[in-house]
């Protein structure tokens, strides 16, 4: 029997945001709440990872346990990872700033995960032209230009089987998602179609996309 337990990570510190970015308000209620609601009924329980300095404001979300988080994004997982219980054997992890993201896509990852994947993550094709560039004189020069239909913009939440997300966690490693571990151990990481509405919120104007996107303007 398989059971599937969120972490919602909502502990960085939002430089370029300039603050926390989480106790934003988005529509009625505040980006960190989108984010734990859909959390909540996709699995059969969530971890919240908050900053210290947030434990009152976020002392309402209905969150089965929270836990502090550390001063990278693995590290903050990996303080979440410590305090799963011991039968789930599914687990997501979700940037709390993609506050847009739907339950169908939460269903979508964990469903690639109970079929055998080790990892599933959501993943959009990129319209803009990719070119690899250095440091030179006057600024940055282009190197080449990569191939795009290789390349995919890959979003949380993502989905994991537990015991191989925790040994991708040794060691104390670190990469800018989870599934990037899990390529560094060898596993195997599924991508599903994504969605434009789970768009990370990372500067101020980003708050009016997500509530364009999400349908909140209506
Ligand atoms: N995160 C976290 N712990 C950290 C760093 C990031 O829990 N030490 C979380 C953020 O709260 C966010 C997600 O990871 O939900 C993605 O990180 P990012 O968008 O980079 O958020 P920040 O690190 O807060 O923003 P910035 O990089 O602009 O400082
Ligand atoms: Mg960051």
């Amino acid at each position: 029997m398989e059971h599937t337990w969120s972490i919602v990570l909502a502990a960085g510190s939002g430089s370029r945001f300039g603050g926390n970015k989480q106790l934003a308000m988005l529509g009625h209620q505040r980006v960190v709440e989108w984010s734990v609601d859909v959390a909540r009924s996709c699995s059969e329980g969530v971890i919240l990872v908050i900053n210290p300095e947030s434990i009152e404001e976020t002392a309402d979300l209905n969150v089965d346990v929270v836990v502090f988080g550390g001063d990278t994004r693995s590290e903050s997982v990996r303080n979440g990872l410590g305090a799963l219980p011991d039968a789930v054997t599914v687990v997501v992890i979700h940037d709390a700033a993609r506050p847009g993201a739907s339950t169908a896509l939460y269903q979508s990852v964990i469903e690639a995960v109970k079929a055998g994947a080790d990892a599933a993550v959501p993943g959009l094709a990129v319209t803009d032209t990719l070119k690899q560039v250095k440091d030179g004189p006057g600024g940055k020069e282009v190197t080449l230009t990569v191939d795009r239909d290789t390349i995919m913009a890959i979003q949380t939440p993502q989905a994991f089987d537990r015991k191989m997300l925790e040994a991708a966690h040794i060691d104390t490693r670190e990469a800018t998602d989870d599934a990037g571990l899990i390529e560094a151990i060898g596993g195997t990481v599924k991508v599903v179609p994504g969605d434009v509405s789970a768009i990370k919120i990372t500067t101020q104007s980003d708050l009016a996309i997500a509530a364009e996107l999400m349908g909140l303007n209506k």
